[in-house]
């Protein structure tokens, strides 16, 4: 692009990754060619269109067919944490979800000790990274349940639980259960709410399963009262731009409610999603609301703000920034 000069990326704390929404077409076709797939993904559309939030996990969860082992795990892991540092990332708190690999088939054991691992070597290299286990909504409690025993034996591996996948339908206080018991185990606590679903599941977020960060939020801004409490209460809202645009959560980037967030003190911040999916890593992220008319000074808030919501001590938020 001819006038434009390569920005150093601003440094952030990236806190809602999905590490298999960074599963780009370069990887996947190398994991089909290595898994006996052959030439099948091949022809994968790389940037396709999106209706909704179903319509993404469909398509993903085809993709992740091509994730069979361990090492799959940890390459996949190993090449975001690259990516990310690249995209000025200090400090990356990533989704993982083992039971969407257990529904095809691949053992708990290979994902976290895949993921884990990875993130273990990053860490060792100075970086400052955690996994969160998100329990896969869709598949209901009892799963969730199953899916923190599954995971408790790699609880070095895991600092927090959250919950994603299909929203509408699967309401927060269906997991009250669950969330009590990883708090009880001194696990941090998130959730997704309010990106398809209503105030109603960010309130229940809040008060049933007492989490800590709300994943999009974005419909908590249909309720005035609730956004005065989030705002109150400094509760973060990890918001996802162009995954909110691609999946049609906002119509353009220019009416994204982030905006809105930020005008009454909101504490929001910035992540990528699914950064294979949705047009980029954090750093795309921000030039798209850049792009959009965000200022300076409210790029900087939302970076200084994923610092205050990261899961770090006041020594290592210091060490960070
Ligand atoms: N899993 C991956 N990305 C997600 C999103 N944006 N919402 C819910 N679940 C997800
Ligand atoms: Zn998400």
């Amino acid at each position: 692009r001819p006038g434009t000069t390569a920005r150093v990326p601003l440094p952030v704390a990236e806190l809602h990754l999905h590490v298999e929404g960074a599963l780009g077409p370069d990887l996947l076709r190398s994991f089909a060619r290595l898994n006996g797939f052959g030439t099948a993904f091949d022809g994968t559309d790389p940037e396709p269109e999106f209706v909704d939030l179903q319509s993404f996990l469909d398509r993903r969860d085809g993709d992740l067919a091509v994730l069979r082992t361990e090492e799959d795990f940890h390459e996949l892991g190993a090449a975001y944490l690259r990516a990310a540092r690249a995209a000025g990332v200090v400090r990356a708190e990533s989704f993982i979800d083992p039971m969407v690999h257990l529904q095809r088939g691949v053992p708990v054991e290979a994902v976290m000790r895949g993921f884990g691992s990875a993130f273990a070597e990053a860490r060792a290299t100075g970086m400052s990274c955690d996994l969160i286990v998100c329990f896969t909504r869709d598949l209901g409690a009892e799963a969730a349940e199953a899916t923190l025993d599954a995971v408790l034996p790699f609880r070095e591996h895991f600092i927090g639980v959250g919950l994603d996948s299909a929203e509408v339908g699967w309401p927060p206080s269906l997991f009250r259960d669950v969330f009590a018991r990883a708090a009880a185990d001194g696990l941090r606590l998130v959730a997704h709410a309010g990106e398809e679903g209503g105030p109603d599941y960010v309130r229940e977020a809040l008060d049933v399963l007492h989490v800590e960060r709300i994943d999009h939020g974005l419909r908590a801004m249909e309720d005035a009262e609730l956004m005065a409490r989030i705002v109150d209460e400094r509760i973060a809202l990890t918001v996802c731009p162009l995954s909110n645009v691609a999946l049609r959560a906002v119509p353009r980037m220019e009416d994204h409610p982030l905006f809105a967030m930020l005008e009454l003190g909101a504490r929001v911040t910035v992540s990528s999603d699914d950064p294979a999916y949705f047009g980029g890593q954090v750093d795309a992220n921000l030039e798209a609301l850049r792009a959009a008319g965000a200022t300076e000074a409210q790029l900087e808030t939302l970076a200084r703000n994923s610092f205050d919501a990261a899961f770090v001590d006041e020594a290592e938020r210091r060490a960070l920034t």
